[in-house]
Order: structure tokens, then sequence, then C-alpha cells
């Protein structure tokens, strides 16, 4: 099974732009899975919250309509990171759709990051797994900055995801210390869909680090796009082969866990 991420720079306001190139990459690419960063559809730097309410879309609006359409007509995976409008709310949140659309599910950023905590309300659909059974695959999401917190990655282990996707728009490089390790910890594959490019909001500058990776489940690179290039990762994953949790005839991950000795608090 063949999983593609995609590493370009979204246009700060330029929705339709932003659509047009997605809705191309989907087109062009071969995979079953295909992975756009966090907030693709509108950029990243937002401080108003009412300017990216016009950016925000419903998680049964046209650009899902468009989404699930192709999905289903071309037969893949598509998760993409969307500034998601609900009553008054707006969520950082990533959209998975399947050929089937009653699978249809979307994720709302649980850890909210920086000036994020301006513009948006924080996630409430908690970490969960969504299977597909036609493929014979388990995936979970999280968003970018949701890897600072072991939680995240060990609650979609532990609801059973093979694939961890996480839509990104990652400001900082220390994370390339601890995506492999999360990976490996719980025996998962993990996809890091990163954007490049650099915002601006008055005299702050965020630059966008790229390098988007797809890991596998024993904490191995399997493919790496550079800082700033507009790239197409492709890497083959054997969901299958996250299942079973030992690591030695002796050893495994989840049955040798101890949680009535773990804090919570
Ligand atoms: C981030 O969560 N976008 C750094």
């Amino acid at each position: 099974m063949k999983i593609s991420t995609v590493q370009f720079c979204p246009e700060l306001g330029q929705k339709e732009e932003n659509l047009k190139k997605i809705y191309s990459y989907i087109d062009s690419i071969d995979s079953d899975i295909i992975v756009f960063p966090e907030l693709s559809t509108s950029g990243y730097f937002y401080t108003d919250k009412k300017e990216l309410a016009e950016l925000a879309e419903t998680s049964d609006g046209s650009m899902v309509v468009v989404l699930q359409a192709k999905a289903s007509e071309q037969n893949k995976i598509i998760v993409v990171g969307f500034p998601e409008k609900d009553g008054d709310d707006i969520f950082n949140s990533s959209v998975i759709l399947f050929p089937d659309p009653s699978l249809k599910a979307v994720y709302r950023k649980t850890h909210l990051f920086y000036k994020e905590k301006f513009v948006f309300t924080p996630g409430d659909s908690g970490f969960f797994v969504t299977e597909d059974s036609s493929r014979d695959i388990k995936i979970g999401m999280m968003i970018c900055y949701d890897w600072r917190f072991p939680e995240a990655t060990r609650s979609l282990a532990l609801a059973g995801a093979d694939l961890i996707i996480c839509p990104s728009n990652l400001v900082t490089n220390v994370w390339h210390k601890v995506m492999p390790a999360r990976a490996l910890e719980n025996k998962v594959y993990l996809a890091v869909a990163n954007r490049i490019g650099t915002e601006s909001k008055g005299e702050e500058e965020l630059f966008f680090n790229g390098e988007s990776a797809v890991y596998s489940y024993n904490g191995a690179m399997l493919c790496k796009a550079g800082v700033e290039d507009e790239r197409v990762l492709t890497a083959d994953i054997e969901p299958k082969r996250t299942r079973d949790k030992s690591f030695n005839p002796v050893n495994d991950i989840f049955k040798d866990r101890r949680p009535e000795l773990y804090r919570t608090k």
C-alpha cells in the first residue's frame, strides 16, 4: 500500500488557489493515501478570527464534497488540514475521506500552539481511529503540536492505529528527535506532512521547515523531503505488520504496560 505526503506552500488567504493545487495533486498522485499539511486551504498565521472565519468551511461544505467525490471516484484515502467552522467556533481540523463516504471523519486539533489560541477553539474530537476494511488499515490523526504530547500517539496506538497521520505546519526543528521514537514506542507507521514557506504578521515572521517524513514502525525513516522544496514523498507500508506488538519472544510493548502505575495527573 502506498502513502504520499504533499509538501507545499499554502498561500495565506488564497483559498481558491490552494484548493486548485490540492485538487490537482490528488488527481496526479497514484497512491492509496494522500496527505496534505495542516491548514492547507487557508495558510497558517491568523490572529483575527473574523479574517479566518471567511476561509473556514463546515465539515460538510463544498470542499469536503469535492474531496469526497475524488476519494470515491479515484479510490483513494485523502487527508487535508483546514479551518473548520462549527457555529461560532473555528477548529484547526483535518478531514479524512475514504472511498466509502460513510467513513468520513474529522479530527480537531487538541493542543493549540502559540497564537492559534487567539482564533481557534481547542478540539473536542479526541483521538480516534478509523478502519477501512476494504484496504485493511486503521488510521488515526493528530496535528502538528500534538506531537509534544506522547499521550496523543499512545492514545491512537491503543485505539488500534496502524498508521498515524500528522498534518503539520512545524516551526521548530526539535520534532525530528521525537517522531521516530513515537513510531517505535508504539510500533506504528507515522507520516508527517509538513509545509514550507514563511508567513508574517506585523514584525513577526514564521518559517515553516519542511522535511516531511514517513517513519516505519521500527522508527526507521522511509523517506524525507528537503527544508524548502515542494515535494511529494511516497512510501510503501504494510499495515498488518504493526499489529503484533512483540519485539522478542518475551516482550510485547502493549502487554508489558503497567497502567496501574502510570500517572495521568
Ligand atoms: C504547530 O502546531 N503548527 C506548530
